[in-house]
């Protein structure tokens, strides 16, 4: 009996099934199979041909890279593009992913590289009206509206293979190799595989647009994310200005670099120096505010931690965390209450890394237990001062890397004081004031010693 096609494919995981079912048995999602065609079948079978193969040893030049002179874009990127690469960009719809790409392709325009934008969304008048707005009307970015992959590697291959290749976005592609509706996972990875092979074969870098679902997935879904060189991500809050360009994947770099971007009336403008932005606005003397000296990539990054403490009126008292680990912050609070005598079981937790930043760096505990004690005890900390240490379960503040940079950075930005683990003592600038903490309880201590505990203050207001 010839195998039966498997023609059921979900549309979140990318799991095929020979039958429909209401629950993906692999991914768990409800209502996500959907009934796709199968790849059409080769035509013809061809033998094999033997191939070349060699030593690991051998010498190779490093990946020529063309960098586009945005700098936060090529510091993401790892130095700039490198030939024949597939990149990924992922972001929420309206985050500035086409006004990021459109002014990325006329940096390559301009640096003699043919650069092409082809829009599955827009068209060549939306495209035009953008770029105006951006002022790059002069720029000799090459445009069209389409979404037919088969069309748009065939025109790309009728004159010189262009450097750029922008495809916005991949949602939108339809290859004809494939009988599925455009949009579909099937669809998608036929169409994200055509155009992977067309970037091999030409040299070509192309950038894949890709919308994010809900939940935060690349739609279509990480059947792509496995097949690209590089998935970019561009973030920001909604109503926030900023916007942040991050490596979730790179085959030719590093994942842990931020790009800072501002978006303006007149497109995407860099942000050289982000803590600047980050400190902004800062309302200085409120409780439960601390500065974290932190250290995205290869760059020093000050944020402020804010946290809120307040008796609660539930059974399980709450706990939210915006822009930091949730488990890093529970491990904090029973640090707090198992060796530092700060009772937390009675109330609300919020805990929110300012700016819209996402901090991954366990030296970020000590900052974040400085804010949660300071809203506590309602006693604002120092405002010239910086906060970093990782935090052990005994309750021991431990050392973290490149503490050198982060006081450099705290200094730079008129920053006097940090409080910091014991190792970081020798490494202090000129001029600058350490106060160094070897357990939490010294640091609850010393914040406690200014505070006024709530409930004694709410007695005395009663006598
Ligand atoms: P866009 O690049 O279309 O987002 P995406 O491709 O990720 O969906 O950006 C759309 C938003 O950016 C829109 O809300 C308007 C805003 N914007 C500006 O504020 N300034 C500008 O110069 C441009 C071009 C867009
Ligand atoms: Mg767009």
């Amino acid at each position: 009996m010839a195998a039966r096609a498997q023609n059921f494919v979900c549309q979140s995981c990318g799991a095929a099934f020979v039958r429909w079912a209401g629950r993906c048995e692999a991914c768990g999602a409800w209502n996500t199979l959907v009934e796709e065609g199968a790849a059409a079948p080769a035509r013809g079978v061809r033998k094999g041909r033997p191939f070349i193969i060699e030593p690991l040893r051998g010498r190779t030049l490093e990946a020529p890279r063309l960098a586009s002179g945005i700098a936060e874009f090529d510091r993401v990127t790892g130095g700039g593009l490198v030939r024949g690469s597939v990149l990924l960009l992922g972001g929420d719809p309206g985050i500035g992913k086409s006004t990021l790409l459109l002014e990325v392709a006329a940096a390559y325009a301009r640096h003699e590289q043919r650069a092409v934008y082809i829009s599955g969304e827009e068209a060549v008048a939306q495209v035009r009206l953008r770029a105006e707005r951006l002022g790059l009307s002069d720029a000799a970015v090459e445009l069209a509206a389409e979404t037919s992959v088969e069309d748009i590697i065939t025109t790309l291959s009728q004159a010189r293979a262009p450097q750029l290749l922008v495809i916005d976005s991949i949602q939108t592609m339809w290859t004809q190799t494939i009988d599925a509706a455009p949009g579909t996972v099937t669809q998608v990875r036929g169409s994200a595989g055509e155009l992977i092979r067309f970037a091999k074969r030409s040299g070509a870098v192309v950038i894949l647009v890709g919308h994010v679902t809900k939940d935060g997935q690349i739609a279509g879904p990480r059947v792509v994310e496995h097949m690209v060189d590089a998935v970019l991500s561009f973030e920001g809050e909604g109503s926030q200005q900023f916007r942040i360009l991050r490596a979730i994947k790179n085959r030719f770099g590093p994942t842990d670099e931020i790009g800072v971007f501002e978006m303006t009336g007149m497109g995407l403008r860099e942000v050289a120096n982000p803590s600047e932005l980050f400190l902004s606005e800062r309302e200085l003397g409120s409780a439960g505010t601390a500065v974290f000296a932190g250290i995205e990539g290869t760059r020093p990054l000050l944020v402020e931690i804010q946290a809120l403490v307040a008796p609660t009126s539930l059974g399980t008292p709450r706990r939210a965390v915006v822009g930091w680990d949730p488990s890093r912050l529970s491990m904090v609070l029973a640090v707090l209450e198992a060796h530092c005598g700060v009772r937390l079981s009675g109330h609300d937790v919020y805990l929110n890394v300012a700016g819209g930043l996402r901090i991954a760096e366990p030296a970020a505990d000590v900052a974040a237990a400085a804010a949660l004690v300071s809203s506590l005890v309602h006693a604002p900390l120092p405002g010239d001062a910086v906060y970093f240490g990782e935090v052990s379960l005994s309750g021991a503040v431990r050392p973290v890397a490149q503490t050198a940079a982060r006081l450099k950075e705290a200094q730079k930005l008129g920053f006097t004081k940090a409080i910091v683990p014991e190792a970081a003592r020798t490494e202090a600038p000129a001029g600058f004031a350490l106060s160094t903490i070897d357990t939490l309880a010294n640091l609850v201590v010393d914040i406690a010693r200014d505070g006024t505990p709530p409930l004694k203050r709410v007695g005395r207001q009663d006598a």
